[in-house]
C-alpha cells in the first residue's frame, strides 16, 4: 500500500494533532494548579506535557519517514476536546481522553496500520497506547483522591518526599506542614500515583 493514499497517513495527521491538544491542555492544568498552590500537581502535569509532545514528534517522524512526496498540508477531520472548569473536573476529563485514546483510538489505528502493511507504525501507536494507559491510571487515581480528600493517605508505609526541600517522612500519611522547610504538602511529590498495587 502506498503511504501517501493510506489512511495510516491520516491517522499518524489526526494522532499528531491530539497529542499537540493534548500536550496543550495538560501546560494550561499546570498553571491552573500553581496558581491553587499545587506545587505536585503542576510538576506532574508538566511531565505529561512532555510526554504528550513526544508523541507528537514520533507521529510526526512517521509521516516525515515515509511519505514519498513534498507535504504541505494533510487533511484531517478530528474533535476539539475542550473543558475549561475547576482543576479536578479538567483532571477527570483528562483521565477519560487518556481512557479512549489507549483502549479505543489507538488500538484501531495499530490494527489499521497492520492491515495496511505498516508494522513500524503499528507497533508505535501500540508502544504510545501503553504510555496513555499509564497516563490514565495516574490521573484517575489522582482524581479519586482529590474527591474523597486523601491524597496525601496510602493504605501502606509510603516515603513522602517534600519536592522543595527533598525531605522523606516514612509512614501511610504525609506531613502537612514539611519540618524540614516549612512548604506546604502541595509539594509532596506523588510518584505513587498510578502504579499498580498487588
Ligand atoms: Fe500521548
Ligand atoms: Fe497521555
Amino acid at each position: 500500500m502506498n503511504f501517501d493514499e493510506s489512511q495510516t497517513k491520516t491517522n499518524l495527521a489526526r494522532a499528531f494533532a491530539g497529542e499537540c491538544q493534548a500536550g496543550a491542555r495538560y501546560q494550561f492544568i499546570a498553571q491552573k494548579a500553581v496558581q491553587e498552590g499545587k506545587k505536585n500537581i503542576q510538576m506532574l502535569f508538566k511531565t505529561l506535557a512532555k510526554n504528550e509532545m513526544a508523541h507528537a514528534k514520533t507521529f510526526w517522524d512517521l509521516i516525515a519517514k515515509n511519505t514519498t512526496e513534498p507535504q504541505e498540508n494533510i487533511e484531517i477531520k478530528a474533535g476539539y476536546p475542550f473543558q475549561d472548569s475547576e482543576l479536578p473536573e479538567m483532571i477527570k476529563f483528562a483521565s477519560n481522553n487518556e481512557k479512549s485514546e489507549n483502549t479505543t483510538i489507538y488500538p484501531s489505528f495499530s490494527k489499521i496500520a497492520e492491515d495496511e502493511g505498516f508494522k513500524e507504525i503499528a507497533e508505535k501507536f501500540k508502544l504510545v497506547a501503553l504510555v496513555e494507559n499509564d497516563h490514565f491510571m495516574i490521573l484517575d487515581e489522582l482524581y479519586n483522591k482529590l474527591k474523597s480528600k486523601d491524597l496525601y493517605k496510602n493504605p501502606t508505609d509510603y516515603n513522602w518526599k517534600c519536592g522543595h526541600c527533598g525531605h522523606t517522612h516514612l509512614g501511610k500519611q504525609s506531613f502537612e506542614i514539611c519540618p524540614l522547610c516549612n512548604m506546604d504538602n502541595g509539594h509532596v511529590e506523588l510518584t505513587y500515583l498510578g502504579r499498580k498495587k498487588c
